[in-house]
């Protein structure tokens, strides 16, 4: 076949994605956080456990202190647990706080006073999750190990245009998958802190900096046009809907009935009003001798993490009967003594109403 003259020129990226972010990372990385500085997989691990959900600026100051109380491992683990939790204090998530002191202990104990220099014994341990273990062996030990915290997942759903949400199992395990196969063979410190960084100063969530990006020439969902869009959000379930009346009964002296909800279910051991579940909008009512309806009160709609409860309250004037008061399931309580007790949150919400608006 003849050759034709020119030949379409292609453009290929002859540099590998770890090439190019090794390259943006000698320029633009990070290599002066104070965990970089004398690193010991000591203070590896436990920066890489202060900065699980947490960004890197509010990590430092939390991570000096603790390296000047704690400057060994030794150290941490002779602490009293409240020790640490008072340096924790203002940090979040105080399990992390509790299961380092528990994992300092246990590799005291049974590694040798040492940070294990080993994947599954590190992924034993409290508070170590197979990213976190996956950092501390490239960061502290050089191991070829990848890592998959959000700032990975972003840049990776972005650069394949992955089209299903991280969060499910099947494109978790794709991603731990590509994570892998993209790790370079050399330098895997540097790349592994060179993705955090990416992700945590160019490829953000919100308005991802393209045009200084390493990886744009073949970032898929670069040129698709709309980065940001990436990963996909979790899809939103869509709930079942339950109603269910409750009944306001109301003396002349400004009580209402209240009873205390069964310990198991929802809004355990609180005090609701009386309540009727309907399926069909049928109501039936509380055998209350001479109570009489006096009007509905606005629906109030709440919604429960697997469910939606549409609840329709009705309102009665009633005597207080002695069978109800003497069972301790049900008290007669004046309106605004109500508020003092535990009360589910659109409980609350219609005795705010019902004392505001008068409507008794
Ligand atoms: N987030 C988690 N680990 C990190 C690290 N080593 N540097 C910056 N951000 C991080």
């Amino acid at each position: 076949m003849a050759l034709r003259w020119p030949q379409p020129i292609l453009f290929v990226n002859s540099n590998s994605f770890s090439d190019r972010l090794l390259a943006w990372f000698e320029q633009h990385g990070r290599k002066d956080l104070p965990w970089q500085i004398n690193a010991s997989p000591y203070h590896i691990w436990l920066s890489e456990v202060m900065l699980q959900q947490t960004q890197v600026a509010t990590v430092i100051p939390y991570y000096q202190r603790f390296i000047e109380q704690f400057p060994t491992l030794d150290t941490l683990a002779a602490a009293s647990l409240d020790d640490v939790l008072s340096l924790w204090s203002g940090l979040g998530y105080y399990a992390r706080g509790r299961n380092l002191h528990k994992a300092a202990i246990e590799m005291v104990q049974q590694h040798d006073v040492k940070v294990p220099n080993d994947f599954n014994a590190l992924l034993g341990l409290p508070g170590i999750g197979r990213s976190t273990a996956g950092a501390i062996m490239a960061l502290a030990y050089h191991q070829r190990f990848p890592i998959l915290d959000g700032n990975v997942k972003r840049v990776l759903a972005r650069y394949d245009a992955i089209d299903s949400w991280p969060g499910e199992k099947q494109t978790e395990q794709a991603m731990w998958q590509r994570a892998e196969a993209l790790l370079p063979t050399q330098r895997i410190a540097d790349y592994i802190q060179a993705q955090m960084d990416l992700g945590a100063t160019l490829c953000t969530r919100s308005r991802p900096d393209c045009q200084r990006c390493p990886l744009q020439t073949d970032c898929q969902a670069f040129s698709l046009g709309q980065p940001e869009t990436y990963p996909i959000r979790k899809p939103k379930k869509t709930l079942p809907n339950r109603q269910t009346h409750w009944f306001v009964y109301i003396d002349n002296h400004q009580h209402i009935l209240l009873e205390q909800r069964p310990q198991t279910g929802i809004w355990g051991g609180l005090w609701s009003f009386p309540e009727a579940p309907s399926a069909d909008g049928s109501v039936h009512y509380l055998p209350i001798k001479n109570s009489q309806f006096l009007s509905t009160a606005a629906e109030i709609n709440h919604v429960f993490s697997h469910f939606r409860l549409r609840i329709l309250p009705r309102l009665f004037s009633a005597e207080q009967k002695n069978r109800l008061a003497e069972n301790n399931r049900f008290i007669w309580v004046k309106m605004e003594d109500a508020l003092t007790l535990g009360l589910p949150a659109p409980t609350r919400q219609l005795i705010d109403t019902l004392l505001n608006e008068r409507m008794l």
